[in-house]
């Protein structure tokens, strides 16, 4: 089953775990460090409306080289049968924040990684085909994030910043309509992908590292 064909049944993460198999997992097992990175200073400031549209502008600076990385790296797991249910083009966010940024930047170099960022991307560049569970864990944290949390950075940057509808890309999934149905079918597709034990404990500890090197991204672009 892909993520294309989403016909999901009830969400097996309704806070019944105990009821499903490895998302449930990797969500519980995750959790906290997902949380930090949520209520990183920087991030609440910006969701709460303390920062400006110039913060707003500098997070998506920064994601852009994160995911022109990943999405780079994306094309040395394209014969992984860990991932075949996964990857899909949709997701990618790279062209869509370069629309974003020039259009909110009238067209401006983008600035350059900031330390954080440097090491996040060092991070993605060093993920190999013999490791499929590793690029599998950034895969989920990214673009599940994205699909996610990233909706209410979305709107509240357009409530507290003024950020016009145009630059709103990043956000918008084209041709992925409806977003809690594909997030169960990727959660469906975690739950069958075939990793070994070994795999599965080895992408929670990547997907929980991603979380840290996520939250030290937020932290590297507070201003002092
Ligand atoms: C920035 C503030 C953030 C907010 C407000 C936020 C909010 C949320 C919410 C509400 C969910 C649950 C969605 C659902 O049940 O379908 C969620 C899930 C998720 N978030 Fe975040 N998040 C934030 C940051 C992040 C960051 C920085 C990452 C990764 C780098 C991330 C990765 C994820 C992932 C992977 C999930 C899916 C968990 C699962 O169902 O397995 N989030 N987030």
């Amino acid at each position: 089953m892909t993520t294309a064909d989403a016909a999901a049944p009830a969400d097996p993460l309704s806070g019944d775990e105990a009821a499903s198999g490895f998302a449930a997992r990797v969500r519980t097992e995750t959790q906290e460090a997902h949380d930090s990175a949520e209520h990183s200073a920087f991030m609440d400031d910006l969701l709460a409306g303390r920062l400006d549209a110039q913060a707003y502008t500098a997070l998506l600076g920064q994601y852009l080289h994160l995911y022109r990385v990943l999405e780079a790296v994306e094309s040395r797991f394209e014969s992984a049968p860990e991932l075949a249910a996964v990857l899909d083009p949709r997701l990618h966010r790279a062209a869509a924040l370069e629309q974003d940024l020039a259009a909110l930047t009238d067209g401006a170099p983008v600035t350059p990684p900031t330390p954080e960022t440097a090491e996040y991307m060092a991070r993605l560049s060093d993920l190999q085909p013999e490791e499929p569970e590793r690029f599998f864990a950034h895969h989920y944290l990214r673009y599940l994030g994205d699909l996610s949390g990233g909706q209410v950075i979305g709107r509240l940057a357009v409530r507290h910043y003024g950020i016009p509808e145009t630059a709103l890309r990043t956000w918008r999934f084209e041709g992925i309509e409806r977003l809690k149905p594909y997030k169960d079918a990727y959660r469906q597709a975690l739950d069958s992908a075939p990793l070994s034990a070994r795999q599965q404990d080895a992408f929670i500890a990547e997907a929980s590292a991603g979380f840290t090197l996520a939250r030290d991204l937020f932290e590297g672009l507070r201003q002092e």
